[in-house]
């Protein structure tokens, strides 16, 4: 293997930004064993007129089923890679999905006016994110009132954070638990504004 493949999938494997060159790993549909996009739309009780923000969405495994729940408002996909977002734009168009926006993050704070969004939701990103404060900050900011920040992670994600990790995170910055689905290996824990 040459060395810029080798470095590229160490990025796979060590902690840090999932490699966009590995998106397709993202994609293989043995992934719902652990969590099929269904699985994590019971999880998100979603409305069909929610305005949702998706963040780190990779190339968008999980978001043609949650635009599909929610005809009557909109999702917005985030990602801090611009291929990552290319790849999800391709991947809905094909499936005729337009109630989606797409956003190309920049690490520290969204364009989003503040009670914007009645869910933001993320899997397998948050230990993956430089900025964690900031983006908690950000994400409480854009919530609406009584709004749901839900976070999901699975075994294989070498940025893994415990369920203790991401609790400590969020409580100290004014979210109140609401639910957790799954097992500490394999969670979405979901937090209230
Ligand atoms: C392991 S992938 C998961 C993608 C998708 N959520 C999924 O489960 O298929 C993590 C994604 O988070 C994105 N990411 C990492 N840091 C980010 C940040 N600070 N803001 C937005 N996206 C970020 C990466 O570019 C990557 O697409």
């Amino acid at each position: 293997m040459k060395k810029k493949n080798r470095d590229i999938f160490k990025r796979v494997t060590t902690k840090g930004i999932f490699p966009y060159q590995f998106a397709f790993t993202l994609l293989i549909p043995a992934r719902n064993i652990i969590l099929s996009p269904r699985k994590l739309i019971r999880r998100l009780d979603l409305r069909k007129n929610y305005n949702v923000l998706e963040v780190g969405s990779g190339p968008g495994y999980f978001s043609a089923e949650v635009a599909r729940i929610i005809p009557n408002g909109k999702l917005i996909l985030t990602d801090i890679q611009e291929e990552m977002l290319k790849l999800a734009r391709k991947r809905l168009s094909r499936r005729k999905i337009t109630n989606i926006e797409y956003h190309l993050c920049n690490g520290l704070d969204f364009p989003f006016e503040d009670n914007k969004f009645d869910l933001i939701y993320m899997v397998t990103v948050l230990g993956e994110v430089e900025n964690q404060e900031q983006y908690i900050k950000e994400f409480f900011r854009m919530l609406r009132p009584g709004g749901v920040l839900s976070i999901s992670k699975h075994a294989g994600d070498p940025d893994k954070m415990s369920i203790e990790e991401i609790k400590k995170l969020v409580y100290g910055l004014e979210f109140k638990f609401d639910k957790l689905y799954g097992t500490k290996n394999n969670f979405t824990i979901n937090f209230r504004k």
